[in-house]
């Protein structure tokens, strides 16, 4: 399935390394179709396994879903204990499947502010799932970026108040070293879904040289093939991180 798009991507030059998706949609598709909201997340959580496995077949090799944003928390509760118990049902039901396919799960973001329940289920996907070498995924889960900036910038004035470290020492790397992503690489390129032009405050100082892919698609409704269509789209871009073209 999909081979044509795979072939083509094969002879198109580099695969993006990291991939970043801010899935959006849902709610809309579910209205569209006279469903409650609930419903459409559900199907997302279809779309996200797609997207793993379309992930592993195209060589990439992290991919990161902003799957709750800091913002969501202050959504009806009814729809954040839904998100909330159906993250635990994936983490529960996908966790050997992960495993089998060779996916490593990473939770990144304020993990502290979760139920013990869902913390636990969060803890037995990244235990059950540690050592995979096909893909890295992480999941972002009460997650924001301005929020990130300022952990690290108060972990900074912390290091420096302690004599750790002088304000000379504060550079990008320092800056890095304090970031949830501690480690990773930038995605190469972010892809968002249902047609909004806008980050979110979605890895704000990752993105920095991100290449955009946006599409209509909501997020239901996403596939491999359109995971596909991205990557096409990113082997066609000229990434000049600021420098002077080739041609
Ligand atoms: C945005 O749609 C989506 C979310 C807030 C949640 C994302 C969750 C999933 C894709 C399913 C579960 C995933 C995992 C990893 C368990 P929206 O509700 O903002 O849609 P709208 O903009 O159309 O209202």
């Amino acid at each position: 399935m999909a081979s044509e798009s795979l072939d083509k991507i094969r002879l198109s030059g580099d695969v993006p390394n990291h991939v970043a998706i801010i899935m959006d949609g849902n709610g809309r598709w579910a209205k569209q179709k006279g469903f409650p909201r609930q419903v459409g997340h559900r199907e997302g959580m279809k779309s996200v396994r797609e997207t793993i496995e379309g992930a592993a077949e195209a060589g990439i090799n992290i991919l990161t879903l902003f799957a709750f944003s800091t913002e969501n928390w202050n959504r009806p509760r009814k729809e954040v204990a839904s998100l909330m118990s159906l993250l635990r049902y994936y983490a529960r039901k996908e966790r050997d499947s992960l495993k089998h396919q060779g996916v490593e799960v990473h939770v990144l973001g304020e993990i502290e502010r979760f139920d013990d329940q869902t913390r636990e289920a969060v803890d037995l996907i990244v235990r059950g799932t540690k050592g995979g070498q096909s893909l890295r995924l992480n999941l972002m889960i009460s997650y924001g970026g301005r929020e990130e900036i300022l952990r690290s910038v108060r972990t900074l004035a912390e290091q420096v108040d302690q004599g750790e470290l002088t304000v000379d020492d504060i550079d990008e790397d320092a800056l890095r070293k304090t970031l949830f992503t501690v480690n990773l690489p930038d995605p190469d390129l972010l892809i968002r879904t249902s047609g909004e032009y806008r980050i979110s405050n979605f890895m704000l100082w990752q993105i920095a040289y991100t290449e955009l892919h946006i599409t209509p698609v909501l997020w239901p409704d996403f596939s491999r093939e359109h995971l596909f269509e991205a990557v096409l789209d990113y082997q066609r871009r000229d990434r000049r991180f600021g420098l002077v073209g080739t041609s």
